[in-house]
C-alpha cells in the first residue's frame, strides 16, 4: 500500500505535501516524491528511502509552485529506488498511484512499440504513459484520464498533474481509497482523512469508480460509467485524524496504552451497561438461522478471528472455522447449511480480505465487516458492519485494533449464543459484566510494563523464540510471535503447547526461550507439563500467568509475568497487552524500527 496526495492550494506546496507525506508514511516507506507545476512545467524531487532522505533533497533543491503531488511507496513493481519512485512523469502529465496495474507488461509493450520510452520497471508508468499518449492524440486532460482508465486492469488511486495546468488536478479510484478535502479556496486529494487532516476537515470519500476533477475552489465527481454525481461532505472530527505520539517514544507504544480505550469504546458500543445485555445495532444476522460461521482475516485480523473461532462455538455451539483471506478465496471453500462470513480488517482495504468478501456475496452468505475504518471498501460492501473504536492506529505492526475487534467479537459471540438459546439471561449478563470489566483488567496488565521490559531484554539476544499457548491462549501465543517477528525480526513461532512433542521440541536447548502464555483456567495444568518438559531439556522459560499460575511453575521458569487474575473468557484481553508490550520491548532493545518495520506496510492493498 502506498500513500497519495495532492494539493491546489494557496501557499508553497511542498512543505505542504512533505507534511501529509509524513502522516501517509504508516501506508509504506520504502521510497518518496514530489512533484509541482513551476511556471507550468513539471519539476520532481524523488528518494530511496523514508521521507526524511526526500527532504533532504528538497533542502538541496528547492521546490516552488502551489500546485502538487506527492507519494509514499511500498514497492511492488520495480525495486525501492529513487528511479522507481513516484512521481512518475512525461512532458506532459505526472502521476502518483496506490494499487496495481495488473496489465502493465502488455500495454508497457504495446506503448513502447510506439516509441514511448519507458523510465522506470513500475506499472505505474504505463498509466503515465497512456495519459500522454491520449493528450498526444488531442484529448483534455479529463478525457485522457477516463481513456487510460479504460484500458488498466487492477487496483488503484491515482491523483494527476499536468503541464501548464496550475489549477487542474485529476484524481480516480478503484480497488485503492482516495479522499477529496475542502478548503478555504483551495483543494486537496489524500489516500485518507489523516492526510489533509493539517488543511481541512471537511472530506469527502470518493467511491468505487469515481473520478474527481478539480481547480483550487471547484470541484466535479463523476462515478464509474463517467455521470456527473454528487458525494456527501463529511465532518472529520480531530480525533479521527489524530496522529501524534503525545509523550510516548513510539506509536506502537501509546497504541498498546491505549488498548484499555479501544476495548471500552468498543465493548461500550455493543453492551447495554443497565440492562448488562448485548446490542448490536448493525449486525444483520440472525444466528439463529445460521449453521456455520466464517471468519476471514489477514495476519493480527486473522488471529482475533481465530480465538472469536472458540468463544462461537463454546457459547453458541455454531461450528465456525477460521480462514486467511489469501487462501480462502482460492480453495473454493464448502459450507454445510446457512452460512454467515464474517471479515476482520483493521484497515478495512486489505485486498485478499475484500476479494474473500466478494466471493462470499457472490455465494450468496451472509457477511459481517469487523472494520476500524467505517469509510472503507469492506465497510461498504459487506451486508452488515460492526465497528471497532480503535481509533486511527498508525504503527504498522497492529496492537489496539487487535484488542478491539477482539472486543466485538466477543460481544458477537454472545449475541450469537443468546439468538440460538444457547445463553441464557442469566449467563448473558454474566457474560456481559465480564466484558465490561476488561478494559480495567487490560489497564492492570499494563503496570506490568517494568517486569516485560526486564524479560525483553533478556530474550532479545536470541536468535529464536518459541510461545506456546492452549485454547484460546493458542491464538494469543500465535499474535504474540508474529507481532515478535515483524517487529525485532528474530525468528518466532506459535505453537499449541500439546504440539510441541510433536516436532518443536528438538529445537528446544538453552538459547532457545520458550515464552508460555499460561492463565490459571483447566488447561493450566497441562500447560504446566509441557513447561516441566522444555525446562527438563534446559530451555529458559518465561511464564506469563496469574499468581495461582506461577506459584504452581515457579521452579521450572526463568522469568515470570504476573498477570490480573481473570476468567478465561477475559483472557485473551488480558494477555494481549502484555505479548504486545513483549514484542515492543524486544525491537526496542534491538534497536529496530518499531512502528516501520522493514518491508511491510499497515495495509496491503495488493494480492
Ligand atoms: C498487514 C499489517 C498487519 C495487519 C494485516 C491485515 O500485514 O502489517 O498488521 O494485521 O495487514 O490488515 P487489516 O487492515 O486487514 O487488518
Amino acid at each position: 500500500m502506498c500513500g497519495i496526495i495532492g494539493i491546489i492550494g494557496k501557499e508553497p506546496a511542498t512543505p505542504r505535501l512533505i507534511e501529509a507525506l509524513k502522516r501517509l508514511e504508516y501506508r509504506g516507506y520504502d521510497s518518496a516524491g514530489v512533484a509541482t507545476l513551476v511556471d507550468g512545467h513539471i519539476e520532481r524531487r524523488r528518494a530511496a528511502g523514508k521521507i526524511v532522505n526526500l527532504e533532504k533533497e528538497i533542502i538541496d533543491a528547492p521546490l516552488a509552485g502551489n500546485t502538487g503531488i506527492g507519494h509514499t511507496r511500498w514497492a511492488t513493481h520495480g525495486a525501492p529506488t529513487e528511479r522507481n519512485a513516484h512521481p512518475h512523469a512525461t512532458a506532459r502529465v505526472a502521476v502518483v498511484h496506490n494499487g496495481i496495474i495488473e496489465n502493465f507488461r502488455t500495454l508497457r509493450e504495446e506503448l513502447i512499440s510506439q516509441g514511448y520510452v519507458f523510465d522506470s520497471e513500475t506499472d505505474t508508468e504505463v498509466i503515465t504513459q497512456l495519459i500522454s499518449h491520449y493528450l498526444d492524440k488531442g484529448e483534455t486532460p479529463r478525457e485522457a484520464v477516463i481513456k487510460a482508465l479504460a484500458r488498466v486492469r487492477g487496483a488503484f488511486a491515482i491523483a494527476c498533474l499536468f503541464t501548464g495546468k496550475e489549477d487542474l488536478m485529476i484524481g480516480a479510484r478503484q480497488g485503492s481509497p482516495l479522499v477529496v478535502g475542502l478548503g478555504d479556496g483551495e483543494i486537496f486529494l489524500g489516500s485518507d482523512a489523516i492526510a489533509v487532516a493539517p488543511f481541512t476537515n471537511r472530506i469527502i470519500y470518493l467511491e468505487e469508480g469515481d473520478l474527481v476533477e478539480f481547480s483550487a475552489k471547484t470541484y466535479n465527481i463523476y462515478d464509474k460509467d463517467r455521470k456527473e454525481i454528487f458525494r456527501p461532505v463529511a465532518i472529520v472530527s480531530a480525533s479521527a485524524a489524530a496522529v501524534e505520539k503525545g509523550n510516548y517514544r513510539h506509536f506502537m507504544q501509546k497504541e498498546i496504552h491505549e488498548e484499555p480505550d479501544a476495548a471500552a469504546r468498543t465493548i461500550g458500543h455493543y453492551l447495554d451497561p443497565l440492562d448488562e445485555k448485548v446490542s448490536l445495532p448493525n449486525c444483520g444476522i440472525n444466528f439463529a438461522e445460521i449453521d456455520q460461521i466464517l471468519i476471514v482475516g489477514c495476519g493480527t485480523a486473522y488471529l482475533s478471528g481465530r480465538v472469536a473461532e472458540y468463544w462461537f462455538e463454546q457459547l453458541s455451539g455454531i461450528s465456525c472455522e477460521t480462514d486467511i483471506a489469501s487462501e480462502f478465496r482460492y480453495r473454493r471453500p464448502v459450507v454445510a447449511g446457512r452460512a454467515a462470513a464474517i471479515f476482520i480488517s483493521q484497515s478495512g482495504e486489505t485486498a485478499d480480505t475484500l476479494e474473500a468478501l466478494r466471493l462470499c456475496k457472490k455465494n450468496g452468505w451472509k457477511t459481517l465487516g469487523v472494520v476500524n475504518v467505517a469509510t472503507s471498501s469492506i465497510a461498504r460492501e459487506a451486508d452488515a458492519v460492526l465497528e471497532t473504536l480503535a481509533g486511527p492506529e498508525i504503527g504498522v505492526a497492529s496492537t489496539k485494533a487487535f484488542v478491539a475487534q477482539l472486543s466485538a467479537l466477543a460481544a458477537t459471540a454472545i449475541a450469537a449464543g443468546v439468538a440460538k438459546g444457547t445463553i441464557d439471561a442469566e449467563r448473558e449478563k454474566d457474560l456481559a459484566r465480564q466484558l465490561m470489566e476488561t478494559p480495567r483488567l487490560i489497564r492492570e496488565a499494563l503496570e506490568m510494563e517494568n517486569a516485560i521490559e526486564e524479560t525483553a531484554n533478556d530474550i532479545s539476544h536470541a536468535k529464536s523464540i518459541l510461545y506456546i499457548g492452549r485454547g484460546v491462549s493458542y491464538p494469543i501465543a500465535l499474535e504474540a510471535a508474529l507481532k515478535l517477528k515483524e517487529i525485532s525480526y528474530i525468528h518466532a513461532e506459535g505453537y499449541a503447547a500439546g504440539e510441541l512433542k510433536h516436532g518443536p521440541i528438538a529445537l528446544i536447548d538453552e538459547y532457545t526461550p520458550v515464552i508460555a502464555v499460561a492463565p490459571y483456567d483447566e488447561l493450566m495444568e497441562k500447560t504446566i507439563s509441557n513447561v516441566q518438559e522444555i525446562a527438563a531439556r534446559g530451555g529458559p522459560i518465561t511464564l506469563l500467568s496469574d499468581a495461582k499460575g506461577i506459584e504452581e511453575a515457579a521452579d521450572a521458569v526463568k522469568h515470570s509475568v504476573r498477570a490480573p487474575e481473570c476468567e478465561p473468557f477475559q483472557a485473551p484481553f488480558v494477555y494481549s497487552p502484555l505479548i504486545h508490550m513483549l514484542a515492543y520491548h524486544v525491537a526496542v532493545a534491538k534497536g529496530t524500527d518499531v512502528d516501520q518495520p522493514r518491508n511491510l506496510a499497515k495495509s496491503v492493498t495488493v494480492e
